[in-house]
């Protein structure tokens, strides 16, 4: 059926004045998608026609939903009074939501500087690490996965660090998962050691036994601080409020965003250890964020944190976990040439496909069967499935009974697609031999 004159203006525009490439690359894949109306686990496309089941969630944001009733309402009751505040300011808002957060949180992970976004938060903690320590040396894993704004991209990967000059000094990436290559790289001007503690962008990698543990104690014998990155961990994805619960360990900085939003007011937080907070004594204003911790988000946030942290809540996670896990190894078991894994902590979920080919064939043959799937960057034999919380004990068959066809889709597809790729190897190569 042909767009709507609405969903071709909204296609155009985007492409003629947002990302032509990203327009290109939808159409090309026949996915020509605009997000219309959303609820609870669902988009629907502009035109109303095609609805997917979000089984990305954009990372966790979409943890307890699309435009949860409660958090609209609340957002909205917050704009009665409110604003973004002035982050100059004291705020009882960022005060009541800081101390609920150390509430939460173990040891003296007590103070809290908000932001916007996970990157800056990121920033934000690499910063403390460097004043705190008087050191400058990071180190983080290869694969890893921590934003786009400065010292962010500067832990993250070479491919999207190279278009834009020369690289931030400081940074080393070890392989995650080794504690032995971490130790080798750990020298007497490492600051901290950064890590998802399930890295989602390198296809939801779960920690092999004793590795965190280990690279706690390391960073402890060694002065080195830890860092831990729960923008898509935290918050109940893993069945426990924060993933690094699943371990004995205690970071000496927590980061959070994403999910902490609600999916409807961007905030997220650098959460310190008390001793870390002096960076600022001697000049509290010498990091500023203006949005970072926004009045009117900030009760949102609140309200998601009492919300992810209940045991009910908790225990639903388990039980959804459980189910999947079941159906799902009930594909591997027809599909074992084409999903050959299944990683997963609580809904923190990875399909481990065949090759690297996979992972984007999976994330287009689930879309044509209404899930949004989509594999993981740094290893595109993943897929990454992160449903929300909140999704319905009887939606768990229905997902993976489309994920079945999904599946069997890409398998028919699969040798198409070698045999397309191999034709253009060919063609490039004796156009190049000419
Ligand atoms: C683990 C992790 N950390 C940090 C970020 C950066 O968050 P943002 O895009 O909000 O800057 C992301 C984003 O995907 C992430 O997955």
């Amino acid at each position: 059926m042909a767009a709507s004159k609405t969903k071709q203006e909204a296609i155009e525009g985007f492409r003629d004045h947002v990302s032509s490439g990203k327009a290109a690359f939808f159409e090309k894949y026949g996915m020509d998608f605009v997000m219309g109306r959303r609820e609870g686990p669902y988009y629907w496309d502009l035109d109303g026609e095609k609805r997917i089941f979000d089984c990305h969630t954009n990372g966790g944001v979409f943890n307890l939903g699309h435009r949860k009733p409660e958090l609209i309402e609340l957002l909205k009751k917050s704009l009665d009074d409110l604003d973004i505040g002035n982050h100059h300011l004291l705020s009882r808002e960022r005060a009541d939501l800081a101390r609920f957060l150390a509430g939460l949180l173990p040891a003296d992970l007590t103070y809290t500087v908000f932001g916007v976004s996970g990157g800056e938060a990121v920033d934000l903690a690499i910063k403390v690490a460097r004043a705190y320590t008087g050191k400058t040396g990071i180190i983080s894993a290869r694969g890893g996965y921590h934003g786009h704004t400065g010292l962010a991209l500067a832990a993250g990967d070479e491919k999207f660090r190279a278009p834009f000059g020369p690289p931030a000094p400081g940074f080393v990436q070890v392989p995650f998962g080794d504690a032995t290559a971490l130790a080798a790289a750990a020298g007497d001007q490492t600051a901290a050691v950064i890590l998802e503690t399930i890295p989602a962008t390198l296809g939801i990698v779960i920690p092999p036994p004793g590795y965190l543990e280990e690279v706690r104690r390391l960073c402890t014998e060694r002065g080195i601080l830890l860092i831990l990155d729960e923008v898509q961990s935290g918050l109940g994805r893993t069945g426990k409020l924060w993933a690094f619960e699943h371990f004995d360990v205690v970071p000496d900085i927590v980061v959070l965003g994403k999910g902490l939003s609600g999916g409807v007011y961007p905030i997220s937080a650098t959460v310190l250890r008390k001793p870390l907070e002096s960076v600022f004594h001697k000049d509290p204003f010498i990091h500023i964020s203006t949005y970072g911790g926004a009045e009117v988000g900030c009760r949102v946030a609140r309200r998601v944190l009492e919300i992810s942290s209940s045991s009910d809540f908790l225990a639903q996670v388990d039980t959804l976990a459980a189910a999947f896990s079941e159906r799902v190894r009930k594909l591997q078991e027809k599909h074992g040439g084409f999903l050959t894994g299944f990683r997963q902590l609580g809904l923190m979920m990875g399909l481990k496909l065949k090759d690297e080919i996979s992972g984007p064939l999976l994330t287009k043959t689930a879309y044509d069967h209404d899930l949004l799937l989509i594999y993981a960057g740094n290893d595109t034999s993943v897929c990454q499935f992160l449903p929300p919380l909140t999704t319905r004990l009887e939606e768990v068959d229905w997902i993976t009974e489309r994920l079945d066809k999904a599946i069997a889709s890409a398998r028919k597809l699969k040798p198409l697609l070698k045999m397309k790729r191999a034709l253009e190897k060919f063609r490039s190569s004796s156009k190049s031999e000419r």
